[in-house]
């Protein structure tokens, strides 16, 4: 087994139009913390993190207040975040890159907005990929019935069987990756898409339905919910 050492990559430099909140949503309070603070702390609780990269807007002035308060010794800030998230993976990538992170080390890149992600699902995913030449993704099978639309109405129903949702961490090696993101551009919406369009195939790491992407407004009140259920009060006052 190899020595457990990974990089992470978050990138947090969208603008969180979809959920309609008044500041991008990674800065959403959950419990009375932003919701990226959730996502790192899940990180940095992983065992085998190194030096690791969030990537904001250029413009961003929010992140190194939130760290003052949260601090994340193993994330350093990369305000290099672009128009698409393509463009801000690919910009931490580099960032790892500079920072002399090798070639050949593994990267998790992983949504600032799925903030539910807990240790043990990063394990789940690492212990399934490191040994693996090309790496993988967390990801559910489809649980419901598929339907292609055709002006708001049912066109047809496609067959799920074998269909999966792909989620975050995205675990692939740092050189692989960045050739793979340079040579797609940006019409991937993630890692895997632009490792499969450079001829791989990455490994499918069953997942878990409460690492959600919060998109919508009705997202985080679910998010909350989840979190204040893990919260160590709530379980004590539940007993
Ligand atoms: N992201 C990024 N750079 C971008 C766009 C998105 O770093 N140019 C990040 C977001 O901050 C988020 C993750 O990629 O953590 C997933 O993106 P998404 O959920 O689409 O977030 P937003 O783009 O912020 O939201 P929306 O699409 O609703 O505007
Ligand atoms: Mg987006």
């Amino acid at each position: 087994m190899s020595e457990r050492r990974f990089h992470v990559v978050i990138p947090c430099a969208g603008s969180g139009s979809r959920a309609s909140t008044a500041a991008p949503k990674q800065y959403a309070l959950l419990n009375d913390i932003p919701m990226v603070v959730h996502t790192l702390n899940a990180f940095q609780h992983a065992v085998g993190l190194a030096q690791s990269v969030l990537v904001v807007a250029p413009e961003d002035v929010t992140m190194t207040d939130v760290l003052k308060q949260w601090p994340q010794p193993d994330f350093f800030v990369s305000h290099t975040g672009g128009a698409t998230r393509a463009q801000s993976v690919l910009a931490g990538l580099n960032a790892l890159k500079a920072q002399g992170v090798g070639a050949d080390e593994w990267v998790l890149v992983h949504d600032a907005a799925r903030c539910l992600i807990t240790p043990e699902l990063i394990q789940t995913l690492w212990l399934a990929c490191c040994e693996d030449k090309v790496g993988g993704l967390l990801a559910l099978p489809l649980p419901d019935t598929l339907k292609a639309e055709n002006n708001g109405r049912v066109g047809t129903t496609l067959d799920r069987t074998g269909k999966w949702l792909a989620q975050t961490p995205q675990m692939f090696k740092l050189d692989m990756l960045r050739q793979a993101l340079i040579s797609a551009g940006e019409a991937v919406t993630d890692e895997a898409s632009a490792m499969e369009l450079a001829g791989h195939s990455p490994l499918l790491v069953r997942s878990a339905a409460f690492n959600f992407k919060v998109t919508y407004a009705e997202d985080l009140q679910m998010a909350q919910a989840i979190l204040t259920d893990r919260s160590p009060s709530t379980r004590s006052s539940v007993v």
